[in-house]
């Protein structure tokens, strides 16, 4: 890595990063299948049962994506501190070319935040998809795979909230950003103004 170079994120988090984005991508088109009943979509799929079978095991590849980011990302977005309250208070500087920010560590309060609804979201979807995949028969839907059928769906309107939101901040909203997730590494002199706490800490 050449000297002006930081390492923001390793290879497996990079990897793991883009299966949940696919896995993602995939389970919104075949989820919106279900809803809309869409048969153009269920026939991409090879018909509405295989996409069905498809959209459970891409669910248990995202689930399995989401559990490998807790290592990283559950300890620094759990890590809350004044520099956060500062960010969200000023809301990150968005809306006003003159707020003054303090110095941000490795992640800002908005993408601890986004890490925190990706977090709950995944988990609830996951563990209600998992529960409506192996419901006993349609005939008798018991309360508790009515309630899975609630949050699944109520969670997938979350995120449908959510990920745009996180996509625009990763790219348009913050040029430079998205070769975090393609390289792993940033401009010492670009991480320095979102991140000078973190670029501090570590040692340039
Ligand atoms: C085309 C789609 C996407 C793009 C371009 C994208 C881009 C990025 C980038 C550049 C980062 C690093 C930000 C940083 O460290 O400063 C990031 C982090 C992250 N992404 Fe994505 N992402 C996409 C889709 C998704 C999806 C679908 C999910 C979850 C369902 C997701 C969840 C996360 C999480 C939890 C983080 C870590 C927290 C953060 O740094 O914001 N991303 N993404």
């Amino acid at each position: 890595m050449s000297n002006n170079m930081i390492k923001k994120v390793s290879g497996l988090e990079i990897l793991v990063h883009w299966t949940m984005a696919i896995s993602f991508f995939i389970l919104v088109i075949s989820g919106f299948g279900f809803m809309f009943h869409m048969e153009g979509v269920g026939s991409a799929f090879g018909g509405f049962e295989q996409m069905k079978t498809i959209h459970n095991w891409v669910g248990v590849v995202f689930a399995a994506a989401l559990f490998l980011t807790i290592f990283h990302y559950l300890p620094v977005a759990l890590k809350f501190t004044s520099d956060d309250a500062a960010w969200l208070s000023k809301a990150g500087g968005y809306l006003s070319k003159k707020a003054q920010l303090p110095p941000q560590d490795e992640i800002n309060a908005g993408q601890k935040l986004l890490y925190i609804a990706v977090l709950v979201l995944g988990t609830a979807i996951s563990v209600t998809g998992v529960i409506i995949w192996l419901r006993p028969d349609m005939a008798n839907l018991n309360s508790a795979v009515l309630l899975s059928f609630l949050i699944h769906n109520i969670s997938f309107v979350l995120f449908l909230i959510v990920i745009p939101v996180h996509i625009y901040m990763a790219t348009l909203a913050n040029p430079g950003t998205l070769r975090i997730m393609i390289s792993g590494t940033v401009p010492v002199e670009w991480a320095r103004k979102r991140h000078a706490k973190w670029v501090q800490k570590m040692g340039y």
